[in-house]
């Protein structure tokens, strides 16, 4: 080159320096952020205009400093998310995410693996594979972990479905454009991600079967019997029984053993949603569900939720490698194997929908490793134990209705002195939520529950504490006594 020309600046390269000056910056945000958790509203009051406001501009065509970029993960992330990790966040399925998980998320995001195949990424294959393998342990499956990490209760629910649509098929010999004739069984409490799993594998809506259930709200085994006679009759195949260790609208677990004998009984595929109620196994008053677990053809559990993982990190466990390899497995030239090692061979995308994967498994590692199983069931049973504390001061107060409680959820609703109409009744329970949720103190999810709307609380928490819990129900009622007191 005769002229000099300034050629263009193409690394993203960081001096060490510049990237530890970063790092212990963004250190002593995430501290800030961590504090704020107990410290902060649970939700500051903020509009879409604001919030679009604070963020919003044309595409940058020419960059900007990274000191300013995060001074706006300061005012506008830190400071305007929801506190999910707040002691008195009881809304949702949210946990607390565990600190440690958010280092090795970015230890993960470092060394920057895919996922896909052993070849491509030797550790972090093996290290999904051995927590795979605890998370099978630890709940009591017995299919030396079989399944695979994916990004939440949804997916997992999916992919079991997935198995079970294939199993029917190969079963009845079924050529293919016959989905419409299976049919997947659960209550209509059963999660929303199962409903639709099914419809996006092919099943018309209709033959979603959403059965009746009990006064506890769990799934009536009688219908779901009398609901498989005559679908059989009709020539349509079931394909899954579909079950929860715990609904996300009341915790409820349905009655897991008799299910499975059902399904045992029927020859159908028996799905247990346990994207939030699975750990609860590990306490001694849930401990019974092992049994069914181990029957289980599939089960999905979260430790996005109740093992404290930072998002996203589902996990679905197969019982039958053979049928989640059939169900997946799709030839082309780019991603055959060469390797003949048995442990060399493997490759998730063989059992899964996605290629590239988030390393999930490193945060789920290091937490099981980091806290041990006994130290993680330990918190399992003391939100079971906050719930119980609830379930007592509900009892105790005469202004407030138990409307039902399992695992860690409860759902009451204030009752005023004097006798009101049920649309009063909703409505001044709806202001108790609406007013806990704009003062910032508190913070949980309405439901309703046989057209009374209730007050929910979902404890899946490791810093909410008994004061809390009280703080929270005295709350209620001083909001409840202010509400009935107006004239709505
Ligand atoms: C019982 C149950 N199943 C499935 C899901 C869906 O999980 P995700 O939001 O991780 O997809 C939830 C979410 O709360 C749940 O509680």
């Amino acid at each position: 080159m005769s002229k000099e020309t300034a050629l263009p600046d193409v690394s993203f390269d960081l001096p060490p320096e510049e990237f530890r000056r970063l790092g212990h910056q963004l250190i002593e945000l995430m501290i800030e952020t961590l504090e704020a958790e107990r410290s902060d509203p649970v939700l500051r009051p903020v509009t879409g205009p604001e919030i679009r406001g604070l963020i919003d501009e044309p595409l940058p065509q020419s960059g900007s400093s990274i000191d300013d970029i995060m001074i706006q993960w300061r005012d506008v992330l830190s400071r305007h998310s929801r506190r999910h990790g707040h002691p008195r966040f009881f809304g949702y399925v949210c946990t607390s995410a565990d600190p440690l998980g958010m280092l090795a998320d970015a230890m993960a995001s470092t060394v920057n693996q895919l996922v896909t195949a052993w070849r491509s990424s030797p550790p972090a294959i093996e290290i999904e594979r051995l927590v795979l393998r605890w998370l099978d342990e630890l709940v009591g499956f017995g299919a030396n972990g079989n399944g695979l990490l994916v990004s939440g209760g949804s997916m997992a629910n999916f992919h079991g479905l997935a198995c079970a649509v294939t199993q029917a098929e190969l079963h009845a010999n079924l050529p293919p454009g016959s989905r419409h004739r299976l049919a997947v069984y659960m209550s209509r409490e059963g999660h929303v991600s199962m409903k639709k799993a099914a419809q996006l594998l092919g099943l018309p809506p209709d033959n979603v079967r959403l059965l009746d259930i009990d006064e506890g709200r769990r799934l009536q085994t009688d219908a779901l019997r009398t609901q498989l006679e005559e679908d059989r009759a009709a020539g349509l195949i079931p394909a899954a029984v579909c079950v929860s260790s715990g609904t996300a609208n009341t915790g409820t677990i349905d009655p897991l053993n008799d299910v499975s004998e059902i399904c045992q009984e029927y020859g159908v595929w028996f799905h247990i949603d346990g994207s939030y109620g699975a750990p609860a196994v590990m306490t001694k008053d849930y401990a019974w569900m092992a049994e069914a677990f181990g029957r289980a053809d599939s089960l999905s559990l979260d430790p996005h939720k109740w093992l404290f993982a930072p998002a996203d990190a589902g996990c679905v466990l197969i019982r039958d490698e053979e049928i989640s390899r059939r169900t997946f497995t799709l030839f082309s030239e780019y991603t055959t194997i060469t390797q003949t090692d048995p442990i060399e061979r493997f490759a998730f995308f063989d059992h899964g929908l996605e290629m590239s994967r988030r390393f999930r498994g490193l945060k789920v590692w290091t937490i099981l490793k980091a806290r041990g199983a006994d130290r993680i069931a330990g918190v399992i049973q003391h939100d079971i134990d906050l719930r119980r504390h609830l379930d007592a001061r509900i009892d105790a107060e005469h202004r407030l209705e138990p409307l039902g409680s399992e695992l860690s959820i409860a759902c009451f609703r204030y009752v005023p002195e004097s006798e009101v109409s049920d649309e009063r009744l909703n409505a001044i329970n709806q202001t108790i939520v609406e007013t806990l949720i704009a003062e910032g103190r508190c913070y949980m999810s309405p439901t309703t529950l046989e057209g009374r709307y209730a007050l929910r609380v979902c404890i899946i928490n490791f810093r909410t504490q008994r004061e809390d819990i009280d703080f929270l129900v005295d709350e209620v009622l001083r909001i409840g006594r202010d509400a009935e007191g107006s004239t709505g």
